[in-house]
């Protein structure tokens, strides 16, 4: 919890300013039992006074601890916005870092945690954080301020009444103890089941038609019933062990003003003559004894919302700790006319799995050249893909670009140079310009010169708003064709050294995928990869990478191809092609 809080630092000035105004209430608070009791010891015990002069002083002092009221008030008031601040923008921030953490993760990184994790870690765990941080300083300086404090004026008043506080106060603690004991572990619990939540949500949310189209609405809702019992039955749990703790702490402190009363009465039967200060110093034990429970109170709230508030911290520590896998370079790209891509023996093994999903690759391109990588599903065609872009690095082997190991370049320089459209589409809900542009000043005629390689100037006409229509939440108002043309336009647009096509024309109808690859073919001044399933979309290639289980089944042109490798031709035959 406490590591988290260095994120505070820019905000010192506000939080240093907190801190003081918090130390001056508590004094001014501690006074005010003191100041009101003046007030009542002003009252003659017999009923025999000079009105005219205990009136006057009466008001004073009176006055005097009225304000000490007031200014308890207004330094609290000003306390409240101050820290609700501090809370507010200790948020912002947090959630700022952990989103940049998160996209800057790698595939790999990102996976071990899931995105409904990360989803949570970034709103809710967040939230828990930025609230207990405002109640942090609330409390935290505060309540311990209080305690002693009131402890000592109470001592100081009357020793002999004070002795029933330290009878009530260990009782009080065992009590509160045994309630943490059992509440704790269960906010634990409740994160975890706030993830899983979360998950089963998302994926109902997202993957609607599937579940509609396989009439599995019964069952996602049973998935999603059963979690959010869960989630209800702990809380349960833990509102019902919490909700013995209030009305235990008033009876304890009852039990208290009780025993002082008691005492109080017993001294006034034993002795002769009652001690004229006797009912202001009573009242006065009274209030700093409510003082002295409250600040336990306060503390052991604290206690219980500190370890809460861990398990927040943590799951946000864990993300924000995270060593990138993917190291940033310092070397900016050769600026050659011609661009090269080299593949250099290069393998490539997922973390735990038992055999490399790419081995042994080796080709060299340069502008202008298309190099098509051809397998079945699982061949580890999108991870060379992944290689190229460094979302994920080689485990040996080298891949060069203009001669240089891509390790060794800038993150941003290296991926300026690329043009990728990915496997599954992948569009924001922005306008279609948006979309394609995507972040780069582009002019018109560019952007129209990518829809028409893209072949998606004519869909895109037929819209109402033409390129300025607006495409929901993942292009659900898109067919898949279109959202892989939208991608492919995004793609052309930035004119790359090297475009990368991860199957990238799976849902293109044959004459728009043939039209597509002509247009792409007159870019002579990139290096094109094109991914795919169809031997019609990578024929034409100028070499092709035969890709099954990870392993080089052969690399050469269609012709021969078709002469020397088996598993090309038995491609070739799968889907009616001529060899
Ligand atoms: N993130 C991942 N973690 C572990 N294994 C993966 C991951 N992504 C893909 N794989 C595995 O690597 C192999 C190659 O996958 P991929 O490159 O996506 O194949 P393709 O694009 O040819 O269909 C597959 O066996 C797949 O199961
Ligand atoms: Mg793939």
């Amino acid at each position: 919890m406490f590591k988290i809080l260095k994120q505070l630092k820019k905000l010192w000035w506000l939080v240093a300013l907190v801190i003081a105004l918090v130390i001056g209430k508590t004094i001014v608070d501690l006074l005010v039992p003191d100041l009101t009791s003046k007030v009542i010891a002003l009252i003659p015990i017999d009923g025999v006074g000079d009105k005219a002069i205990i009136i006057p002083q009466m008001i004073k002092a009176g006055l005097i601890a009225l304000g000490s009221v007031i200014g308890v008030l207004a330094l609290e008031f000003i306390i409240s916005v101050v820290s609700a601040r501090i809370a507010s923008s200790f948020e912002g921030k947090l959630r700022q870092k952990l989103f940049d953490k998160i996209v800057s993760l790698s595939l790999v990184d990102s996976s071990n945690y899931g995105t409904s994790s990360l989803i949570t870690r970034t709103t809710s765990d967040v939230q828990q954080v930025g609230r207990l941080t405002a109640m942090l300083f609330r409390i935290m300086l505060s309540a311990p301020i209080t305690f002693i404090g009131a402890l000592v004026m109470t001592f100081k008043v009357n020793l002999e009444l004070s002795y029933v506080l330290l009878c009530t106060i260990p009782l009080l603690l065992i009590f509160i103890a045994i309630i943490g004991i059992k509440v704790l572990p269960l906010f634990k619990v409740m994160q975890k089941q706030t993830d899983n939540l979360t998950l089963v949500t998302r994926e109902a949310i997202t993957g609607v038609r599937v579940i509609k189209a396989f009439d599995n609405d019964k069952i996602e809702e049973s998935r999603f019933q059963k979690n959010n019992k869960q989630i209800t039955d702990t809380m349960i749990k833990a509102n019902t062990l919490m909700s013995f703790a209030m009305p235990m702490v008033n009876f304890i402190m009852s039990l208290t003003i009780i025993g002082i009363i008691f005492i109080v009465a017993l001294n006034i039967k034993n002795s002769t003559m009652v001690d004229p200060a006797l009912f202001a110093n009573l009242q006065k034990v009274i209030q700093y004894t409510i003082k002295v429970m409250m600040s336990i109170i306060m503390m052991v709230m604290m206690f219980i919302m500190i370890p809460r508030g861990s398990v927040s911290a943590n799951r946000i520590n864990q993300i924000l700790s995270i060593e990138p896998k993917i190291k940033d370079g310092d070397l900016t790209v050769n600026d050659n006319s011609v661009t090269s891509l080299e593949f250099n023996n290069v393998t490539f093994k997922y973390e735990g799995a038992d055999e490399p999903a790419v081995s042994k690759l080796s080709f060299k391109a340069s502008s202008g050249d298309t190099i098509a990588i051809i397998g079945p599903t699982g061949g580890g065609k999108s991870t060379v893909i992944n290689l190229i872009e460094r979302f994920l690095d080689v485990s040996e082997g080298e891949i060069l670009l203009n001669g240089t190991n891509i390790k060794n370049l800038k993150l941003d320089e290296l991926r300026s140079q690329i043009g990728y459209v990915p496997q599954v589409p992948v569009i924001f809900s922005s306008t279609i310009k948006d979309n394609i542009s995507f972040g780069s000043e582009l002019s018109e005629k560019e952007i129209n010169d990518a829809c028409d390689i893209a072949c998606a100037t004519e869909f895109i006409s037929k819209k109402e708003d033409g390129l300025e229509t607006i495409l929901a939440d993942r292009g659900t108002n898109l067919s898949g064709g279109q959202k892989q043309r939208v991608c492919i336009a995004r793609a052309v647009a930035r004119k790359p050294k090297i475009l990368l096509f991860d199957d990238s024309f799976s849902a293109l109808d044959f004459a728009t995928d043939k039209q597509v690859r002509e247009n792409l073919a007159r870019i002579n001044n990139s290096i094109k990869i094109i991914v795919g399933q169809r031997v019609n979309t990578i024929k034409d290639a100028d070499e092709i990478i035969v890709l099954n289980d990870g392993k080089v089944f052969g690399v050469g042109t269609h012709e021969e191809l078709i002469k020397t490798c088996e598993e090309y031709k038995l491609i070739c035959k799968s889907q009616g092609v001529e060899v």
